[in-house]
């Protein structure tokens, strides 16, 4: 029998800071990054997405921390007449390295399918960046035992034949867990995420699905973060609303020091 494989993807703590923030919030990040150490960059990645006004002032004030700068979403064309839409050259060329795309907010806000964004994970892995796609079933779903089916339709659906483990995350979020307060128990994480990990590895191949990321979110905060990262096959969050304060953030990520 092969010997087990040891090697693991380094963590990722992800802030999704939604429609939320000022300029004057920059200072959030000044303050991450005094507390985002050396012995603390080994050991885990941080990234803030803003929204994208912020993009560029954000990844200016992000420079020499070490943290990353990322947008909420990204048009699946390239550019021309598609008024509010931003593109992944864009992101990039305002300092973003990463996307978030299928966030369950943009699946209702705007009826995105697993199509649409499987098209713009191909669009922005195309131009550059790293995709963070979404997954996550409703209260209704989980309630008719249904939720492991739902995220691996999504995840099928929306991945792009050119993903690997370099330029995909991917980012399991219960919608009833969103801002709610509510998480799901250690063990229906630790079933998710490996039903996640198994497909992947169906997907990417053995060696490439084992070293993808995959984040738990919904209502991660510094009194659950050390529960819900311990599980197996969880290698970081995305945080919402905790990752607005520096000194929530910072003392999620220490649950990697
Ligand atoms: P909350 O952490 O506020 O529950 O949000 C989670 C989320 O949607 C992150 O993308």
């Amino acid at each position: 029998m092969p010997a087990k494989s040891t090697v693991k993807p380094k963590p990722l703590v992800a802030g999704n800071w939604k429609m939320n923030g000022a300029r004057a919030s920059l200072n959030e990040i000044t303050v991450m990054g005094l507390a985002y150490d050396a012995d603390l960059r080994r050991n885990v990645d941080l990234l803030i997405c803003p929204p994208s006004p912020l993009l560029y002032p954000a990844a200016t004030t992000a420079l020499g921390t070490g943290i990353a700068i990322g947008g909420q979403d990204s048009s699946e064309k390239i550019s021309g007449a598609h008024t509010g839409d931003v593109s992944p050259s864009m992101v990039l060329d305002a300092g973003g390295s990463m996307v978030i795309l299928g966030h369950s907010e943009r699946r209702t806000d705007h009826n995105e399918k697993d199509t649409l964004i499987e098209h713009k994970a191909c669009a922005a892995i195309a131009t550059g960046l790293v995709v963070i796609i979404c997954v996550g079933e409703t209260r209704a779903e989980r309630e008719a035992g249904r939720a492991l089916a739902v995220v691996r339709r999504q995840l099928r659906g929306s991945i792009p034949r050119s993903a690997n483990a370099q330029n995909l995350v991917i980012a399991y979020e219960p919608v009833w867990a969103i801002g709610t307060g509510l998480t799901p128990t250690a063990a229906d994480v630790a079933e998710v995420h490996l039903a996640i990990r198994t497909d992947l590895k169906k997907l990417l191949g053995k060696q490439q699905g084992e070293m993808v990321r995959i984040l738990y979110g919904g209502s991660v905060k510094p009194s659950n973060a050390k529960e819900l990262l311990s599980v197996d096959n969880v290698n970081g969050a995305l945080v919402g609303g905790a990752s607005l304060k520096a000194a929530d953030f910072m003392a999620i990520a220490e649950t990697y020091r």
